[in-house]
């Protein structure tokens, strides 16, 4: 099938290779020309595991090709609309700018029979009016919402083999002719047996942020039980592999530490806050501010057991990071629970050196003001602690026995519970973590 995909960021550009993959002709559209130049050079444009391989392969089939004019729409069959929905500045709510300005281009280009597909995580309702919009368009042309689950660090593997399909539909019904239309665009994961449920736009539109509110629930659960640990001398780790084993809870998301950050998590939870109050249900959502308040005191607790460890107080301090990306496997830092708590500590008047695998790049560009560099043992250099808040394989592996060795003393503090600890301090460190003794 022919497809076009509007915006090229995380979502879209795995997306349109994917769809490559799959077999179909694909165009991959964003306005930022910078993006658009390096994809077409098979270049992907942030870190992404499988993903430089699979643009490559994908470009050399000629079935994928990128774009800067929304014009180059023109001709396909289906539309996916994967464009950004950030946080607005100073408020809760989503900023719809993108939405909105990627349907209002692209509705002029449709033709009849067309489908638009939006995957754009929105607020509920959102869907209703973008329908609207290519209604009053002059093509007979429809719409479908069909949310996204990716996972960064496995965005590939997710969209070649998702856990299963939402479709959003106008009627709600499976007879609705879009249904097929997106069999179509999905015959792979479909052959592989792929679940996948038809809905109405309001429920499809709800099925994403629902789904990541549990998760965000689930992460600060555990993290609450870590502060009535820390309170009692309790293992929330053992606390969580004993909870876990009930299959009704499950041990997955249940690890403890500082703490849920990226670009979805946080500003999803506070957007369906936002969006429950216009819609008078509030109430309903009143424990996501919880969930909310409990994440973002991870990190402060994480500073002050910083302080405490440096001795009272952080002026003149010298601090190593190990870790600057929200979680493993990115070079993503937006609302970074790592480089928050790398921020706060060089406020307070120490000097943080951090660093990250793949991450400097993107973190410098957001905090200048901290120093970077290639290496743990050279953040280590001279530190008085350092800090583990990104659990990246190679730190996880640090040899507690030869690391650190020109440090001005042997402390770290694990912020993901990660490392072992009778390994840790046995070589003579001293460990501390969040929720465990
Ligand atoms: C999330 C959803 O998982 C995905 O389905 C959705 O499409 C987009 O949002 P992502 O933001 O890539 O994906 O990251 P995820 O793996 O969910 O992790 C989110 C954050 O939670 C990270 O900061 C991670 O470190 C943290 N986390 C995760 C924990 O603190 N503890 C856990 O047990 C799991």
């Amino acid at each position: 099938m022919k497809l076009s995909v509007i915006g090229c960021g995380y979502l879209g550009a795995v997306h349109a290779a994917c769809m490559a993959k799959m077999g179909h002709e694909v165009v991959g559209i964003d306005l930022d020309t910078a993006k658009i130049e390096a994809l077409a050079k098979g270049q992907a444009p942030f870190f992404e595991p499988g993903l430089p391989e699979l643009l490559t392969e994908a470009m050399a089939t000629g079935r994928l090709r990128f774009a800067s004019d929304i014009a180059a729409a023109k001709g396909s069959q289906v539309h996916f609309v994967c464009v950004g929905t950030p946080q607005r500045k100073g408020e809760n709510a989503a900023d719809l700018t993108y939405v909105n300005g990627a349907f209002e281009s692209l509705v002029p280009h449709l033709s009849d029979g067309d489908l638009v597909v939006g995957k754009s995580t929105v607020p509920v309702g959102t869907a209703k009016r973008m329908a609207d919009l290519i209604d009053a368009g002059t093509a007979d042309a429809s719409l479908a919402w069909n949310p996204e689950f990716l996972r960064e660090g496995f965005a590939v593997k997710d969209t070649l083999h998702p856990d299963r399909l939402v479709y959003g539909v106008a009627s709600g019904e499976e007879s609705d002719p879009a249904t097929a239309i997106l069999d179509g665009v999905y015959a792979t994961p479909l052959s592989e047996g792929t679940p996948r449920l038809v809905a109405d736009f309001a429920t499809a539109e709800l099925v994403k942020v629902a789904a990541n509110s549990f998760l965000a629930t689930k992460i600060s659960f555990i993290n609450a039980m870590a502060e009535l640990c820390e309170a009692t001398g309790a293992d929330v780790t053992k606390l969580a592999d004993a909870i876990g084993h009930d299959v009704r809870i499950g041990r997955r998301f249940l690890n403890a530490g500082l703490g849920f950050g990226g670009g979805c998590l946080p500003k999803d939870i506070r957007a369906f806050m936002a969006r429950a109050g216009e819609l008078g249900a509030d109430e309903a959502l009143t424990f996501l501010r919880e969930v909310d308040n409990i994440n973002i005191r991870r990190r402060r607790r994480m500073v002050e057991l910083t302080q405490e460890i440096c001795g009272g107080t952080l002026a003149g301090a010298r601090v190593a990071v190990l870790g600057a990306a929200f979680k493993p496997d990115s070079d993503d830092v937006r609302d970074s629970p790592a480089l928050d708590v790398a921020a706060i500590i060089g406020q307070r008047g120490a000097t943080v050196v951090v660093t990250d695998p793949e991450a400097i790049h993107t973190a410098q560009r957001l905090r200048p003001e901290l120093t970077y560099v290639e290496t743990a043992d050279e953040a280590a250099k001279g530190a008085d602690v350092v800090l583990l808040l990104t659990e990246w394989k190679q730190f996880r592996e640090l040899d507690p026995t030869t690391f650190g060795d020109t440090m001005t003393g042997k402390r770290i503090l694990d912020g993901r519970n990660v490392l072992d600890p009778a390994a840790w301090r046995a070589a003579g460190w001293t460990y501390r973590a969040l929720g465990r003794p």
